[in-house]
């Protein structure tokens, strides 16, 4: 009899079963058996197939070791070259996660068009679409007569054969979740599946030199479905984020061995397609109202680019006894701080009042950096006066009331001084530095030291 190909493997402590069990027999873990291939398959073949290069493991001196193959290769579209750290890095596995619908297939098969024209051919297998349903959307999207080859397939072997033969420039897989493995037993989506899937296009990545893009579902509580099993096997993960209801599509990096994380590209959804914003700040103070209280800009960071949002609350005594905090776009714990430091270091009485706190356009802001405008728009509201609408601030807030400095200050005063803000609060310690570094012109920088000279100088 010929031996199994696969066994269950216990992921919390390693017991192997022949069988999917519910419960393991050895350390009582539920759910926790996940196919694997046995070592011994294709006997004196197997270990072949974990050799990414065909010479021979010599050591090789730091200083003789030449870069120049590492050139990056730009897939077309500028603000997706930007997330990659300046293009897709030659053999490299680079996973997009999103939910469905939030447009990767669309991003990737505009990518695809750009990377035929520019790098050679590219082979995009789909395991959710047919050939038919792709070239339909390819017209929208206004792919023309690129070497674009497509695959509408869920076999992983196939799809490797199909790189074989077309031997691409450039390989999209779409979805990981769709493909199976005819070695396993397991499901498509399941741990085991997706691992050897994403394993063995690892190993054609790396073999061939063949960049590969993979593109992944999330899971509804926002993480990618069998997350360990892909996050360090590929080289790149990227978020595709965005809400349903606005337009506009942030890809952000949150893990890259070529180029920094948190890095952003900015994107809106249009009737043909996805159209790279490069001035995200316009677009995100768009709509914004004049002379509204608890309104106010923010200079913010996202990776290396300056980003202006609006941050808005909303401040009114509660109907009910039971007052109510919600924050969206922020975190709901650095909230209840900053009305902490706003009652007791600058005499406000909030207790007893509803209070609202949102981040336009859908955006997400987690630096520090942004405590100034939420405190300076629950004091707005609160107070019931407009704050100057060519005013924008930045600064940290510490719990005794003090304004710090934050990184990056330059940055910010750079680009609400193009955008024409005409006054900035800031951190005192940013004032000077980021004075000396730019010099604002018609743009006066007011440095603050606490919560109440902020609030002084913007009420
Ligand atoms: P899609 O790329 O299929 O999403 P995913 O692969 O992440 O599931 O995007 C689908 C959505 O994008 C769909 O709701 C329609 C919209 N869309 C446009 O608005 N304009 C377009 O040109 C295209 C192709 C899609
Ligand atoms: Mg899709």
């Amino acid at each position: 009899m010929k031996p199994p190909r696969t066994v269950f493997v216990c992921q919390e402590c390693g017991a192997q079963s022949p069988k999917w069990q519910g419960r393991c027999a050895d350390c009582r873990a539920w759910n926790s058996y996940v196919e694997e291939r046995t070592p011994d398959v294709d006997s004196a073949g197997a270990a072949h197939r974990y050799l990414t290069s065909a010479k021979p493991g010599v050591a090789r001196r730091y200083a003789e070791i030449d870069v120049e193959g590492g050139a990056r290769l730009s897939t077309g579209i500028a603000e997706f070259d930007r997330v990659l750290g300046g293009g897709v890095v030659p053999g490299s596995l680079v996973l997009l996660g999103g939910e469905p619908g939030i447009g990767k297939s669309t991003l990737l098969l505009q990518a695809a068009a750009g990377m035929a024209r520019a790098i050679g051919p590219v082979l995009y297998t789909s395991g959710e679409e047919s050939e038919q349903q792709i070239k339909t959307r390819g017209q929208r999207l206004s792919v023309r007569d690129e070497p674009l080859f497509l695959l509408s397939e869920t076999c992983l072997e196939r799809i490797i054969e199909a790189v074989a033969r077309v031997k691409p420039a450039v390989l999209i897989v779409d979805s990981i979740q769709t493909l199976y493995s005819l070695r396993f037993q397991s499901p498509p989506g399941s741990i085991g599946q997706i691992r050897e899937a994403a394993t063995q296009l690892l190993f054609a990545a790396k073999g061939q030199n063949i960049p590969t893009f993979l593109v992944g579902h999330v899971t509804k509580d926002g993480s990618l479905a069998g997350p360990k099993a892909l996050e360090h096997v590929v080289d790149t993960v990227l978020y595709f984020e965005g809400e349903r209801h606005h337009s506009h599509r942030v890809v952000r990096a949150v893990k890259n061995r070529f180029g920094a994380v948190s890095e952003l590209g900015v994107f809106e959804m249009t009737a043909d397609g996805l159209r790279p914003v490069p001035n995200p700040s316009k677009m995100f103070l768009a709509e914004r109202p004049s002379h509204a209280p608890g309104s106010v800009v923010l200079c913010s960071i996202e990776g290396s680019r300056p980003i202006l949002v609006e941050v808005q609350a909303l401040v009114g005594s509660s109907a009910y006894g039971m007052s109510r905090r919600m924050a969206s776009g922020l975190d709901q714990q650095r909230l209840a701080l900053l009305l902490a430091v706003l009652e007791k270091r600058a005499g406000f009485h909030l207790a007893g009042d509803d209070v609202f706190v949102n981040v336009v356009g859908g955006m997400t802001v987690d630096e520090p950096a942004a405590d100034l405008a939420i405190l300076a728009a629950l004091a707005s509201s609160a107070r019931n006066r407009a704050i100057d609408s060519a005013t924008a601030v930045f600064g940290e807030a510490g719990l005794a009331g003090e304004i710090r400095g934050i990184t990056q200050s330059a940055l910010r005063v750079r680009e609400a001084a193009q955008l024409g803000f005409r006054r900035l609060i800031v951190p005192a310690a940013n004032a000077d530095q980021a004075g000396r570094e730019y010099a604002p012109g018609t743009c006066e920088l007011v440095g603050v030291r606490t919560v109440g000279e902020a609030l002084d100088a913007l009420l």
